[in-house]
Parts: C-alpha cells; structure tokens; sequence
C-alpha cells in the first residue's frame, strides 16, 4: 500500500526531501509542515507543535520526515514514535548536534579525530587559558545558535572579545551558558552525510558549500550560499577513511553507549592541509542545507527505500546508493542583507520562466499569497540547482537560471563564484 509522507520545515532542504520522495512510486501525496511557496499541501502548524503532527500522521497515513534540528533535539521523534513511523535520531542521539561539548567529548572518548579542546562554564577561567596559550583559536557556544555561535580567532583579542559575547552579554542566550575552545585547524572543508538505521550507515553522495556569504569566502558565516555535488577534494582513499574512520565509527559508538543514531549525519569535516587528513569540526543530525538539492537531483535510487529501511533497522538489506556521474551546483538566491538585516515581502517574478529539465528551483524562504504570487520571505530565498554533463555546465546552467529571476536589483543578492577557487581532487 502507498503512504503519505509528511515533511517536517520549511527550507531548501525540505522542499528537495519532498520533491525527490514525491518521485517514488510508493508514496502518495507528501504533506508538508509548514513548507513554503514553492510546496503544495502545506500545513499551518508549528514544527514543534508534535501533538498536531502526530495528529494529521495518524489521520492521513503519513510516514513524518523531519528536516531541521530544532524538532529533532526537542524531541520530536521521542513524542511520535510510539504511534507513527517517523525519520531521525532521538533527543538523545540530536545532542551530537545540540551540544558541542557532549559532541566534543564523545569523539574523544571514541577516539574519532578532532581538534583539541577545552569546555568551560566559568568565563574567567576561559579567559585565563587564551592568555596562556599560543595557539590559534575557534570559540564555540555549547549549545545550538542558528549557525552564529562560531567564532573564528585571528588573535587573542578576537578571542577574548567572543567570550564576552557568548558567555557575558550572553548573545545566544542559555546555548552559551559553556563553550568549548578549540584548536583552530586549516584546510578544505567537506560535508560528508551518511543515512543510519543505528547499525549500518550508508553514505550519501560527497557535497561541499560556501558558508560565507561574499565570494572569496569573505564576511560572516552564512547557513550556506551555494553548494555543488560530489565533493572536488574527496580522492578514493580519503572516502573510504572517512567512511570507516569516521562515520562507522561514530554510529557504532553511539550505539555501544545505548543511543543509537538513526537518520542523517552529517559530518562537517576540514581536511587538514598539511596532513590531508580529515577531521570532524561539528554533527549535524539533519542533511545539509543547501548540500541536500544537488545530493536529491543527483540520486537516481528511491529515496522512499532508504527512509523506510533506516527507520526500520533494515538498511543492511538494501543495495548501494545509485547516483548519477553527473555533478550538480545549487546558487542559492538571498534578500540583500542576509544573514543580517534585510527586507522581505518582495515579488519574485520569472518563475516560470523556461527552465531546462535539468533545473530545479527550490523555494526556501517564500510564502504564496491569496493572489497566486510568489514573495520572499526570509533571508535565503531560493536554491537555483542544475544537473549537467561536467561540473562547467551545471554551473553555467544554475547562473543562467539565476538570471532569469528577479526581485529588484538593489534586494536581491548570490554570490557569483559558487564551486570556483575550490582545490581539485587530491
Ligand atoms: P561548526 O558549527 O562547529 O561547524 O563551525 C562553523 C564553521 O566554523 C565551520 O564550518 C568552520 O568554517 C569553522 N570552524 C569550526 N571549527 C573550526 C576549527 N577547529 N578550525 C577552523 N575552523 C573551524
Ligand atoms: N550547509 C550547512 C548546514 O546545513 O549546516
């Protein structure tokens, strides 16, 4: 019997989730929660609203896929899966995202490499190892900040000034009540997502985004301004360290330690640049957004498949992940102001321009109005995703789209050098 399948937010990664399973002949109609404008079946309540979600998936038959971390470290899949079928890891398993420091000390433990680090509760003493140490530093507020608690040091003063704000003015409220100081490491970074039933892990296609928001990689982090798939820099060698060294052994940990992890994870790596060794920066318990639109356009297996085998432990049962050879780019498309301040309410004209079949417009913040209008609604608008026979062409085409479109010069903003700059293969 087909199902229902209800997506849980609102974004990029959320609208491609939907579109590929949309695609399966095992699925029916995909709902989502609450979706965007770019989505059909919207539904209006809240994504951590469980009791009504729980509600409409009883009622309708739906299998719950949630996108974002907020539900999942609130505990949606604690609340629902007594009653439903519903996709990710637990509130226990999410804290590999919600808490670096938890994070930070199972990786330790498990001997999974990472930068060297610190946890600290008391600001003073934080301070009093940066006056005592040499090396170069990343400040991190414990807890989840929207992408935001992360500060990059150049000197001691950036270092001691990014205290202050998390644990002083207290910036990302109660998320900054510990921070954890770590070694700052340099090199590439890769995005590395694997899909777990909590025994086996199957990994997903290699991406890599630009977190920053102008070209060059300058000016603040960003949830991601564009993003490409597979990776340039993964070599063979470097996949199957970072398969076994990596992700097997982060699910068999968490395992050992009676929290298993079913679902997306997400490995933020940095291949160290003089080793060309990978190392784990941070989890995501979630797909990456924007990496998700080219992994979804670049996979020609049923996603549905693979949902179902990780919720029902089966995935050991199911054949490796086809993926098409051909690379896809994502360039995703923000109001002007993004990550900061910036307008929104605006018209988006040229959607329904003629686009090639190997391009997909995925809406991430846009609402529909009662006239059928398309306006932005939040800061990343838009992923303009292509699929082409070389990396060259995908990209050219994804700009070429992006051309087409329009919300008024002096609003709408892309970077122009989305996977250019980035060192090929190893
Ligand atoms: P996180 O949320 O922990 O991944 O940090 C956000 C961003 O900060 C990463 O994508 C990196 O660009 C940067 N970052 C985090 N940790 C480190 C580190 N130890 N060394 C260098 N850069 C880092
Ligand atoms: N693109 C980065 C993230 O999803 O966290």
């Amino acid at each position: 019997m087909k199902k229902n399948i209800l997506i849980v937010g609102s974004g990029g990664r959320e609208h491609a989730l939907g579109w590929k399973l949309s695609k399966s002949q095992s699925v029916s109609m995909v709902y989502y929660c609450p979706g965007n404008g770019g989505t059909n079946n919207n539904l209006s309540f809240s994504i951590t609203d469980f009791s009504k979600i729980k509600s409409f998936a009883i009622k309708n038959n739906c299998i719950v896929v949630v996108g974002p971390e907020e539900p999942l470290t609130k505990g949606i899949v604690n609340e629902l899966s007594d009653s439903i079928s519903v996709f990710g890891p637990t509130r226990e398993a999410a804290q590999l995202e919600s808490s670096k420091s938890f994070a930070k000390q199972f990786m330790k433990q498990n001997n999974i490499s990472t930068a060297e680090f610190n946890s600290f509760s008391d600001p003073e003493k934080a301070k009093d190892f940066v006056y005592n140490t040499n090396k170069s530093l990343v400040i991190k507020a414990d807890g989840l900040a929207a992408g935001k608690g992360v500060f990059v040091c150049d000197n001691k003063e950036n270092a001691l000034n990014a205290i202050d704000s998390i644990m002083i003015r207290k910036n990302f409220g109660n998320s900054g009540n510990v921070i954890v100081i770590e070694e700052r490491l340099f090199g590439e970074e890769v995005s590395f997502i694997g899909l777990s039933d909590g025994n086996t892990i199957i990994p997903m296609a290699t991406a890599q985004d630009h977190k920053r928001i102008y070209d060059n990689d300058k000016g603040l982090n960003t949830g991601g301004m564009g993003s490409f798939s597979p990776s340039k820099i993964i070599s063979n060698d470097l996949f199957y360290d970072i398969i076994n060294k990596i992700m097997k052994k982060t699910i068999h940990s968490m395992k050992k330690n009676s929290n298993p992890f079913v679902g997306f994870l997400y490995a933020g790596l940095m291949i160290e640049k003089d080793t060309q060794k990978p190392y784990v920066l941070e989890y995501n318990v979630r797909m990456g957004d924007p990496e998700c639109q080219p992994i979804m356009m670049r996979m020609n297996s049923d996603l549905f498949d693979y949902i179902k085998g990780s919720i029902s432990g089966t995935l050991d049962t199911l054949a490796p992940i086809s993926w098409s050879e051909n690379p896809a780019v994502c360039i995703v498309m923000a109001e002007k102001g993004y990550p900061l301040n910036h307008e929104k309410g605006n018209v988006i004209h040229g959607l329904n321009s003629n686009f090639g079949h190997n391009i997909k417009i995925f809406h991430a913040g846009t609402v529909r109005d009662n006239n059928n209008k398309i306006l932005t609604s939040g800061g990343r608008v838009l992923g303009v995703t292509a699929i082409g026979s070389d990396f060259d062409r995908a990209r050219s085409d994804a700009y070429d789209a992006v051309k087409k479109i329009y919300w008024g010069k002096d609003n709408q903003y892309y970077r122009k050098d989305i996977g250019l700059n980035v060192k090929p293969t190893i």
